[in-house]
């Protein structure tokens, strides 16, 4: 577990110059798992050196997977093909990242051997029924802790077979775990969304050559397929880039470009609310990334007026909110949060956790079971426990960038988990931060 750490931060400059946001995590993880799966040696590019994704690979090194670090953030993946992997020699750490037990949960639960995954004492405390459920009615068999907690110890040896999943929940995990599980599986597995979900595990597997039908909200695969190495290249992680669109937008005379960031429809769901909510920002340079759309962002400071999130957007910004939640503390009018119970159950319970830390900066925040409504007031200083949340971390460091005093920060060392160097990327754009 890392060393606890905490930030200082305070108002700094105004936000300036060009950024290079690191590598989509998301992605990052799927393109190991996947290339460690598939047959030949595939590359990756632009991988993100964060924990999380370290964790993936160091997990599929153990089960056999040479990879390889020929320069910081590619990788090269020798893969061993769909039945290649062979069994750990002990419990498999995924550290704090629920994307890596989640897909391995359907990935191990269709292999020949045993294993047993464990995390974080976060990542222990996060709900696995809503994939070893689904994965049961498909022949696997994994037990769980008490209340369907982490660890989970999966016997191998099943055979699978195809099922139809109507899940109750919008969770590309769940899906992307479904999927693996159903490669292996005996006839078709079939997934619908309740609302559509990022789509990069069905991408990945139609680039690896898999034959898979897909569509918003959506995902059909037949069982026995083998996957053909490819190169990849992993755009700049949106979620990261969330930061810095929000601190350009309330830090006064901040004009700040963020190189080549994926814009996957199903992510950007908070370009869309800011921009409602009167952000200045432009994209230019369109292209794509491996098979991702991408494009520079350019944000300006602006006056943010309050906004309620339409509940259809939630998904597609649903690693967004802590960042949404300061830029509406320093909105004109509140903003309203519904539809947005999962929060409850990231790293962190996000929307308690988000209005602890709000209050403690002056701000009003209303909690309700499924979302909140922030009530924008001048921040002042105070202490705020990021309760080891990457994410909600970096939130509160962009907060302390409006606020009249020092803000401490503290639980922070889990914003390598996503986002390593944050803090000197920040400083170098202005950021007082420390
Ligand atoms: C992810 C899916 C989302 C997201 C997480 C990454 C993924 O989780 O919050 O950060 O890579 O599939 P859910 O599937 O639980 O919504």
């Amino acid at each position: 577990m890392s060393a606890r750490v905490d930030w200082r931060a305070r108002t700094g400059s105004p936000l300036r110059g060009t950024l290079a946001i690191p590598g989509d995590k998301s992605i990052s993880h799927r393109a190991v798992m996947l290339a460690a799966l598939a047959d030949g040696v595939s590359t990756i590019d632009g991988f993100l050196e964060g924990e999380d994704t370290r964790a993936t690979a160091a997990i599929f090194s153990r089960m056999g997977v040479r990879i390889e670090t020929p320069s910081p953030s590619r990788r090269i993946v020798h893969g061993v093909g769909i039945d290649g992997l062979h069994a750990p020699d002990g419990a498999l750490d995924c550290g704090n990242a629920g994307t890596g037990m989640r897909l391995l949960a359907g990935l191990l639960a269709a292999q020949r051997f045993d294993s047993t995954l464990t995390g974080d004492d976060s990542l222990r405390k996060r709900p696995m029924r809503r994939v070893t459920e689904p994965l049961a009615t498909m022949g696997a068999r994994i037990d769980t802790a008490a209340g369907g907690l982490p660890p989970l110890h999966i016997h191998g040896g099943q055979h699978l077979h195809g099922a139809r999943h109507a899940l109750d929940v919008a969770s590309a995990q769940v899906k992307s775990a479904l999927l693996l599980a159903g490669l292996y599986a005996q006839g078709e597995t079939e997934v619908v969304e309740p609302h559509p979900t990022r789509d990069y595990t069905e991408r990945m597997l139609a680039a690896l050559d898999v034959d898979i039908d897909f569509s918003p909200g959506y995902a059909r695969l037949r069982g026995g397929q083998r996957l053909r190495a490819t190169d990849v290249v992993v755009p700049a992680d949106f979620s990261s880039a969330a930061f810095f669109l929000v601190a350009a937008s309330i830090v006064p005379g901040s004009d700040l470009c963020l190189r080549a960031v994926g814009l996957n429809p199903r992510r950007t769901g908070l370009l869309h609310v800011l921009r409602h909510m009167g952000a200045d920002i432009e994209e230019a340079h369109a292209g794509r990334c491996g098979g991702e759309a991408v494009a520079d962002l350019r944000v300006r400071h602006a006056q943010l007026r309050g906004v309620e999130v339409p509940q259809a957007l939630v998904a597609d910004m649903i690693d967004e909110f802590p960042a949404l939640f300061i830029a509406a503390a320093c909105a004109e009018g509140p903003t309203v949060v519904r539809g947005a119970a999962e929060l409850r159950v990231k790293e962190s319970d996000r929307i308690a956790v988000m209005a602890e830390g709000l209050r403690a900066l002056g701000i009003r925040v209303d909690e309700t079971p499924d979302g909140a409504t922030i009530h924008p007031a001048p921040l002042h200083g105070g202490s705020v426990d990021s309760h080891a949340d990457h994410r909600i971390a970096m939130a509160f460091a962009v907060a302390a960038q409006v606020a009249e005093g020092d803000v401490q920060i503290h639980d922070v060392a889990n914003v390598a988990t996503s986002f390593p160097g944050f803090d000197t990327l920040a400083r170098g754009a202005g950021f007082g931060l420390e």
